[in-house]
């Protein structure tokens, strides 16, 4: 079968594997992206870790029945257990451990609530960070609430090129007034700000909005989108866009929002829920083209098509086997 895109669904990077609520100390939990098969588990002194899913042993899932012993977790089989270095650290019933026992072990994150694997090629370890959100530790702010989540057959590549594609506004978005202000790159950062304005009347009244948003892109698996509309008031919302590659085919999407007190913070709460549908509603907009559409690698751009060549040399960076290649021929 023909490959859909020219490069490998699984860029480098740090992508969300779950929310820290669903994990407790002593918790278990089996994952499945990248196209392997892993799992997750939090220590009794509560860090969280990732192991590839099998047992060296006879092969028997971890995320099934395995459980925390301590820093351990136990194998459900035979009951071999493996610290966070992925080190066989007791075999029960043998009276010597084997000192090469050994599962691969995946770089870690815990972040604003939000646990994050790094994932490389070459099993690289990472050279670059996820940021600490400073307004969600503000009291200003609602708490980060977690809005829908969905698989997609596309790449995450493809969605987050959107944020520069700004041509497809009108027709996708019915939003004929969003225009680029202007875009910076800071190696796996890339920094993105739109600016739209429009007159809006509300009973009787001319009302001008401005609606300012930057998003920053960490690699392809992160966005974070900040939002500032004036007009009645200034509402200033934070939206996570998270992407994780399942498997060559498909890919998760989470979305979560965090809004700043607009007049009190019981205004703001009650808004939280409405915006998430409204930015939903948006995104799904895009479900259908990105469900359907090829990857043209060498696509016939105009003026005005936005920033698309300078986002895929961007991207390039993230693929081990592009970025050579890259590096020797960036845009002008
Ligand atoms: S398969 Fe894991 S201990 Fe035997
Ligand atoms: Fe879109």
């Amino acid at each position: 079968m023909k490959k859909r895109f020219p490069f490998t669904s699984f860029p480098n990077g740090w992508f969300r594997i779950s929310y820290s609520h669903e994990l407790p100390p002593g918790g278990v939990k089996p994952l499945y992206y990248f196209g392997k098969n892993l799992v997750l588990f939090r220590t009794k002194q509560g860090s969280p870790h990732v192991l590839d899913a099998y047992c060296p042993h006879l092969g028997a899932h971890l995320g099934y029945g395995g459980h925390v012993e301590g820093e351990t977790i136990q194998c459900p089989f035979h009951g071999w257990c493996f610290n966070k270095y992925g080190k066989c650290t007791d075999v029960p019933y043998a009276n010597k451990v084997l000192p090469n026992v050994q599962i691969n072990t995946w770089h870690v994150r815990e972040i604003n609530g939000l646990i994050f694997v790094y994932y490389h090629a070459q099993g690289e370890a990472p050279k670059w960070e996820l940021p600490q959100i400073h307004e969600l530790t503000s009291k200003e702010w609602t708490q980060l609430k977690q809005g829908s989540q969905c698989q997609i057959n596309s790449h995450v590549q493809e969605l987050h090129e959107q944020v520069v594609d700004i041509a497809h506004f009108p027709t996708v978005h019915s939003d004929h007034s969003t225009k680029s202000q202007g875009s910076e790159i800071d190696g796996s950062v890339w920094k993105q700000r739109l600016l739209s304005r429009q007159a809006l009347e509300v009973a009787k009244l001319n009302l001008q909005i401005e609606t300012q948003i930057e998003i920053i892109l960490y690699g392809l698996g992160y966005s974070l989108q900040r939002y500032s509309i004036s007009g009645i008031g200034q509402l200033q919302f934070i939206l996570l866009f998270l992407t994780t590659p399942v498997d060559e085919e498909y890919l998760e999407i989470h979305m979560l929002i965090s809004v700043k007190s607009f007049f009190t913070k019981t205004i703001a709460s009650a808004l939280t829920p409405l915006l998430l549908k409204v930015l939903k509603d948006e995104v799904e907009k895009d479900f259908p083209i990105w469900k359907n559409k090829l990857y043209r690698t060498h696509p016939i751009l105009c003026d005005g098509d936005g920033e698309i060549t300078r986002y895929r040399y961007w991207a390039s960076q993230f693929y081990s086997e592009l970025a050579e290649i890259s590096n020797n021929n960036s845009p002008k």
